[in-house]
């Protein structure tokens, strides 16, 4: 079973450990941060920021990705979405659609958000297609917009809307849970 919990003071050096995953680091737009110190003053800073929220992606109970929602001291009722799987193990398993789902019930439910826009590298193909499973839409294409390793890459940016998420919500939860994804 895939499970949100938030996120916890002992979660930052796994979040070190992960974000440095060659899987992980490849489908990021930044580098990581390059060391354990800079990290930490990261982790805490994002910690104590009404701005942003994370969770902890749980597998069986076990830590398994990091699912953040940023952005949300705007006035204009909108996140932006950023997730990896960080344990190999949990990848390509449906973890990340579960958790997704989990996460945009809290978005447009508990945080009563309009908006979940996310930005992804064009060909991040699994992360493309678990996005558009839960709904989301696409609302542009930016060309040669990131600088990663030298080269330049091309982001899809990606959103949906409480109610597109209300009208879709049972049919992609149901799916998850006789998959024993999630709860019902
Ligand atoms: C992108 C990412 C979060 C997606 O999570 P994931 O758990 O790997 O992917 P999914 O939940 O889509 O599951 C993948 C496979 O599991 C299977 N699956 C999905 N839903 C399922 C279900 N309900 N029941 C059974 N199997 C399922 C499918 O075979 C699916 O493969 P498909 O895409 O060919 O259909 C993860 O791959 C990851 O962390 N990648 C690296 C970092 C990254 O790209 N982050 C996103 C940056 S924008």
């Amino acid at each position: 079973m895939i499970g949100l919990r938030s996120l916890r003071p002992d979660d930052s050096a796994r979040l070190y450990r992960w974000r440095r995953e060659p899987e992980v680091d490849r489908w990021m737009a930044d580098l990581p941060v390059a060391s354990l110190e800079g990290h930490g003053l990261w982790f805490d800073t994002f910690m104590a920021d009404p701005d942003g929220r994370g969770w902890i992606i749980t597998d069986n109970d076990q830590a398994a990705g990091f699912l953040t929602l940023t952005g949300l001291c705007g006035r204009h009722r909108r996140a932006a979405w950023g997730w990896y799987i960080g344990e190999p193990a949990s990848r390509g398993r449906g973890a990340g659609r579960a958790a997704q789902a989990l996460g945009l019930d809290i978005a447009f439910g508990e945080l009563g958000l309009e908006k979940v826009w996310a930005e992804v590298l064009a060909d991040n193909d699994t992360a493309l297609r678990a996005q558009d499973t839960a709904g989301f839409r696409r609302e542009g294409y930016l060309r040669r917009h990131i600088l990663k390793h030298g080269q330049f890459r091309d982001v899809v940016l990606l959103a949906i809307l409480a109610d597109e998420w209300r009208a879709r919500r049972t049919a992609v939860r149901g799916s998850l849970v006789q998959s024993r994804l999630i709860a019902p």
